[in-house]
């Protein structure tokens, strides 16, 4: 999607990587809604999950996967993976709006978890989102079959790294943790890449590892310059999206983000905007899009993908595209 595309082309495009949306969702809920937990931890774990985030995690699994397998019934096998890093996700934003670390009371456009259901509850709903991910990763979506042994191996340790990184990144946006001497342009990118990248990227090399195994790549063999031009399209998204939720931090209004804006600034956080400006912001952000979209095109045309001439990264690319422009 280029900025001369009409308005018309940019709601084809959104149509197209936005359609997993239904069945994303569906899952979520079918995995949560007879949780043998109490029912107060189970109605805040689905407070906060199922309260209409844009899903673009699952969605760059469900879509990574198609465009690596070049075939569109890839897309619903990326679910379990989808679905584990969502979880996280959750659990990242609960834990994030604490009044420990963010202390924020609107998330989504509703009261943050530990203002609707207290500060403990908040803490043990995202505890427990945590545990739900990773079973997640084993539970087939509707109608799908259970992911084999070697696959589901792989995908606990990029959900694992991902998740790892996450909370790294939160720990140095949060407490700090350089070496004396780095540079804040050094500083912010570490930390937006770890605290956010970190969790785009796993959704996206799931979904890439998913799609190799569909099609019988072997992702340290035939399918490794799949997955490496995925990796490189995730990590260069990965850091434009956190770019991205800065500059609307500094230009949106709360009601329209449905989160607090203006507070990175009070809260003294390291941002793209604080360090660079927000012009220098915007050219970063067009230059990470660049980067991504020149990784797609190293996506390799040969296997499945180039017999059944599916061209599932212009979706990968349209979704890129539409997260540069995002207002919220
Ligand atoms: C917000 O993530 C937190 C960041 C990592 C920037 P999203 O912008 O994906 O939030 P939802 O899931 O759509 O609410
Ligand atoms: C959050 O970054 C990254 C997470 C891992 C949750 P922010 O603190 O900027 O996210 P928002 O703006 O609260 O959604
Ligand atoms: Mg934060
Ligand atoms: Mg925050
Ligand atoms: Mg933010």
């Amino acid at each position: 999607m280029t900025d001369a595309a009409t308005t018309d082309e940019r709601a084809q495009a959104r149509a197209r990587f936005a359609a997993p949306r239904a069945p994303i969702d569906a899952h979520l809920d079918r995995l949560t809604t007879a949780l043998p937990v109490p029912t107060n931890l189970r109605d805040a774990i689905r407070y906060s999950l199922l309260s209409g985030g844009k899903r673009v995690r699952p969605l760059f699994a469900w879509h990574a996967a198609v465009a690596v397998a070049g075939d569109p019934d890839a897309g619903p096998a990326s679910l379990p993976a989808g679905a584990a890093v969502e979880l996280i996700h959750a659990f990242s934003l609960v834990h994030d709006d604490l009044p420990a670390m963010d202390d924020d009371d609107l998330r989504r456009g509703k009261p943050t978890l530990h203002i609707h259901a207290g500060e403990a509850m908040a803490i043990l709903a995202g505890d427990a989102m945590l545990s739900l991910a990773s079973s997640a990763l084993s539970v087939p979506p509707e109608g799908g079959g259970a992911i084999g042994d070697g696959l589901h191996r792989r995908l606990v340790a990029e959900l694992n790294a991902g998740t790892l990184g996450m909370i790294s990144g939160q720990v140095l946006d949060t407490l700090g943790g350089f070496e004396a001497g780095v540079p804040d342009a050094d500083r912010v990118e570490r930390i937006h890449r770890e605290k956010t990248g970190a969790l785009i990227t796993a959704a996206c090399r799931m979904g890439a590892l998913i799609g190799l195994d569909r099609a019988g790549l072997d992702p340290e063999g035939d399918g490794a310059a799949c997955l490496d031009a995925v990796s490189r399209y995730a990590e260069a998204i990965g850091l434009m999206f956190q770019v991205v939720d800065d500059l609307l931090d500094v230009e949106q209004s709360s009601e329209h983000l449905g989160k607090r804006a203006g507070k990175d600034a009070d809260a003294g956080k390291l941002t793209y905007p604080g360090v660079h400006g927000v012009e220098r912001s915007r050219a970063f952000v067009g230059e990470l899009l660049d980067c991504a979209v020149d990784a797609l095109a190293q996506l390799p045309e040969k296997g499945a993908r180039a017999e059944s001439g599916a061209g599932g990264e212009d979706v990968l690319r349209e979704l890129a595209s539409y997260l540069a422009q995002r207002t919220k």
